[in-house]
């Protein structure tokens, strides 16, 4: 396994926060805190900054990504923004599957795999999120449930596809609980992801794919859980709306 094989990525998942006002102003603190980074720096904001945030960060190292795609072309879909729509406005970046889609708006593998192939049909990025809940922990079966949801989520897409997508790795007891897995546990897992890609791809496809950490990730802990072989980088929620803490963990992976 080999890290330089691919890049870290630090990508903010802003959740349903800020204002325009309050993006315009987190972004513009931001800015010339990650202006050196060594890694990728994402920032994925609700819908209604998206604008805010490309005028913003244009000519920087600053990519823009939504939290949402629908897997529709365009159609009687109310309330939903299309692949289409967001690459249109030059969005890069776009999360799927996060757990928080799955537990309260009824996402399932099969509708991230749907929307996965949307986006990159478009020509976004995905940020692919899967991950154990507790009780799937605590009864010894988190490679059971990666493994399916890795195999459903990319059901049919390419290799040189997949190549493009980010995975996330979020256990969701550690998704805004504080709760952090240890360096350890977050190794393993994304270890684990990489080697049911590996025995799906081929180990030059798994090798290149960024597989980041997600799940109370902050400026305190990063150093440590970056520094592991195969974490490329972090999916960052709360900590992603602090520019300095925000930056301190961009350092950790420039540095990882
Ligand atoms: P958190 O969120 O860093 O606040 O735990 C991570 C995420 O949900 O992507």
């Amino acid at each position: 396994m080999n890290k330089d094989l691919r890049q870290a990525v630090i990508a903010g998942n802003w959740k349903m926060n800020k204002t325009r006002p309050e993006a315009k102003a987190l972004i513009e603190e931001l800015k010339p805190l990650a202006a050196n980074a060594g890694c990728g720096v994402v920032i994925c904001v609700p819908f209604t900054n998206l604008e805010t945030a490309l005028a913003l960060t244009e000519g920087t190292n600053i990519g823009v990504g939504a939290q949402n795609c629908h897997f529709a072309k365009s159609g009687a879909y109310t309330g939903e923004i299309s692949a289409d729509m967001l690459a249109e406005m030059g969005v890069e970046y776009v999360v799927l599957g996060h757990s928080e889609r799955r537990q309260y708006f009824g996402e399932t593998d099969e509708t991230v795999n749907l929307r996965t192939k949307a986006a990159l049909e478009a020509g976004l990025k995905p940020i692919v999120c899967v991950g154990e809940l507790l009780w799937e922990r605590e009864a010894n079966i988190t490679e059971e449930v990666l493994a399916k949801q890795v195999k459903l989520d990319f059901a049919g897409i390419s290799a040189d596809d997949l190549k493009k997508t980010i995975i996330a790795y979020e256990p969701v007891w550690a998704i805004g609980t504080g709760k952090t897995a240890t360096a350890d546990q977050a190794e393993e897992a994304c270890l684990f992801i990489r080697n049911v890609l590996a025995s799906l791809y081929g180990t030059d496809t798994a090798e290149a794919v960024t597989i980041q950490y997600g799940g109370s990730m902050n400026a305190a802990n990063a150093q440590e859980l970056l520094s592991k072989t195969n974490v490329d980088g972090g999916l960052i929620g709360g900590a992603s709306l602090k520019a300095p803490d925000f930056a301190t963990i961009i350092n950790a992976a420039t540095n990882g």
